[in-house]
C-alpha cells in the first residue's frame, strides 16, 4: 500500500495548495473564508490559475462556483464532475473541502493527456458555499449548479446586516442571472466528491480511504428566546423574565432529546442581548443543527425538542420562536458510482474488502444528487477531527486518495 513517487509528488501539491488557500482568510492566524467576500474571491482566482496551467476552460458561474473543463473525445458531451467546496466554518482546518478540490484537480492533471480519449468531459468545481456559515441556508452552491436554487434565500442577512441580494451584487454576480448557474441533466454524466472523514472510523478500522453508503438528512434552524431585558439589581425573582435562562433549558433539552432519539443535535452559536452583566437578558438567538440517518427520525426529534422548548418557555414566561433556515434529505450514494469509487480504491490499496461508510457530515455531493448520479471517496483524517484548526491528513493518504479517485473516473468510464 505504499503510494508511488509521483503519488506522493501529486499529494505534496495537493497538500501545498491546501495551504496557499488556507492562506486567504478574512483574519490572520485562522481560516474564516465565507461565501461571497473578497477571501472567496480570492480563492476563485487561485483556483481557476491552477485549472488554466491545465489547460482547462475556466468560468466562475452565476452562484459564484469556479470551475474548469476539459474536453473528452469531442466537444460538447455531457461532463463527469469532480469537486468539493472552498468555504469554511469560522476558524476551520484547512482539508474540509478544499483537499477535495485539490484532489479533483490532481486527477484532472492526470487525466490531461487522455482526457481527449474520455467518453465524456471532465470538469472540476469549487464550490461557493457548501457551509452556510455567512447566511444560514447550506449547500447553496452545489443547489444552484443542481437547479434548486430557493427563492427564500434572498431575504437571508449576514451578522453584519448584508442581505444575500447584497452580496451577490457585490461579488459581481446578478441575482436574476442565478438559474443560469443550473445544469440540466443531460449534460452531466454524474459527480465524484473526494472529502476527509470528518471522523474516526477510518482512523480506527487502520485504513486509508472509504466509501460512502448515504449522507445524513440535516436540518437548521434559527432559534429565538425572547424575555424581557430588565435591571439586574431592582428585579425580584417574581417579575424576571430572563431569556437566557429558558434558552439554557432549551439547550439541555436538545441534547436529552437528541439522545433518546438516536439522533445527532447541536447548539452551535448562542447570543444573548442585549449581552451586559447588569441587565437581565432580554433576548437569546441560538442555532440549532440536526441529523439522522433516517429522516423520519430527525423530524420526529424536532417535534419533540419543538414542544418541550415551547413548554418550558411558556412556563417561564417567555415566547419561543423558531425559523427553518437549511433542510437537506439524506441522501443514498448512486450504485454504479459507488461501485466505481470502491474499484479505485480496490485497485489502489490492493484491500479485497472496502471500507463503507455512512457520512453523518453533510456534503455538496448531497445538492448533486438531484441533478445527477453521485458517489463520494473518504480520506482518513487524524483522530476524525474536522471543523477546528488541528484537522490533519497523512501525505501517504492522500496520495493513494489521488490514485484511487483517479481509478475511479477510468472506471466510470470503462462501463460508460
Ligand atoms: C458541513 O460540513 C456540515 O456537515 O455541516
Ligand atoms: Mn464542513
Ligand atoms: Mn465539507
Amino acid at each position: 500500500m505504499r503510494p508511488s513517487e509521483t503519488a506522493l509528488a501529486d499529494a505534496r501539491t495537493a497538500l501545498a495548495r491546501c495551504d496557499a488557500l488556507a492562506a486567504l482568510s478574512a483574519r490572520s492566524g485562522r481560516i474564516d473564508r465565507f461565501a461571497l467576500t473578497r477571501s472567496h474571491a480570492e480563492a476563485n482566482a487561485l483556483v481557476a490559475s491552477w485549472m488554466a496551467q491545465t489547460e482547462m476552460a475556466t468560468w466562475v458561474d452565476a452562484v459564484g462556483n469556479v470551475c474548469g473543463r476539459l474536453e473528452g473525445l469531442t466537444s460538447d458531451l455531457p461532463a463527469l464532475l469532480l469537486g468539493s467546496h472552498l468555504d469554511t466554518v469560522p476558524d476551520a482546518g484547512r482539508y474540509d473541502g478544499p483537499l477535495g478540490v485539490a484532489i479533483a484537480l490532481a486527477v484532472a492533471v492526470r487525466l490531461h493527456a487522455r482526457v481527449a480519449s474520455l467518453p465524456f468531459a471532465l470538469e472540476v468545481v469549487g464550490f461557493s458555499d457548501e457551509e452556510g456559515t455567512r447566511f444560514g441556508a447550506a449547500l447553496t452552491g452545489s443547489r444552484g449548479l443542481a437547479g434548486t436554487w430557493d427563492e427564500a434565500w434572498w431575504a437571508q442577512v449576514d451578522a453584519g446586516g448584508v442581505r444575500l441580494r447584497e452580496a451577490f451584487v457585490e461579488f459581481g454576480l446578478d441575482p436574476a442571472r442565478v438559474g443560469e448557474a443550473a445544469r440540466p441533466p443531460e449534460s452531466l454524466v454524474g459527480y465524484l466528491e473526494s472529502h476527509i472523514e470528518q471522523g474516526p472510523s477510518l482512523e480506527d478500522a487502520d485504513r486509508p480511504l472509504g466509501v460512502v453508503s448515504a449522507i445524513a438528512g440535516a436540518r437548521r434552524f434559527a432559534l429565538r428566546v425572547v424575555g424581557e431585558a430588565r435591571h439586574a439589581g431592582g428585579t425580584s425573582y417574581e417579575r424576571r423574565r430572563d431569556a437566557l435562562v429558558g434558552a439554557s433549558h432549551a439547550v439541555i433539552e436538545v441534547e436529552r432529546i437528541a439522545r433518546t432519539e438516536g439522533v445527532v443535535a447541536t447548539v452551535g452559536a448562542l447570543e444573548v442581548h442585549p449581552g451586559a452583566a447588569n441587565v437581565v437578558p432580554g433576548h437569546v438567538d441560538l442555532t440549532l443543527d440536526l441529523r439522522a440517518e433516517h429522516d423520519a427520525d430527525r423530524d420526529r426529534a424536532w417535534d419533540l425538542i419543538a414542544s418541550a422548548v415551547e413548554k418550558r418557555c411558556t412556563e417561564g414566561g417567555l415566547v419561543f420562536e423558531a425559523v427553518e433556515t437549511h433542510r437537506a434529505q439524506a441522501v443514498a450514494m448512486d450504485p454504479a458510482l459507488r461501485d466505481a469509487v470502491a474499484a479505485g480504491i480496490r485497485a489502489t490499496t490492493g484491500e479485497e474488502s472496502v471500507t463503507v461508510l455512512f457520512s453523518g457530515a453533510g456534503h455538496d455531493a448531497m445538492a448533486m444528487a438531484a441533478v445527477t448520479p453521485v458517489a463520494m471517496q473518504l480520506v482518513r483524517c487524524r483522530d476524525g477531527i474536522s471543523h477546528h484548526p488541528d484537522e490533519a491528513v497523512r501525505l501517504d493518504d492522500v496520495a493513494l486518495a489521488i490514485d484511487a479517485f483517479e481509478a475511479a473516473v477510468l472506471a466510470v468510464a470503462a462501463e460508460f
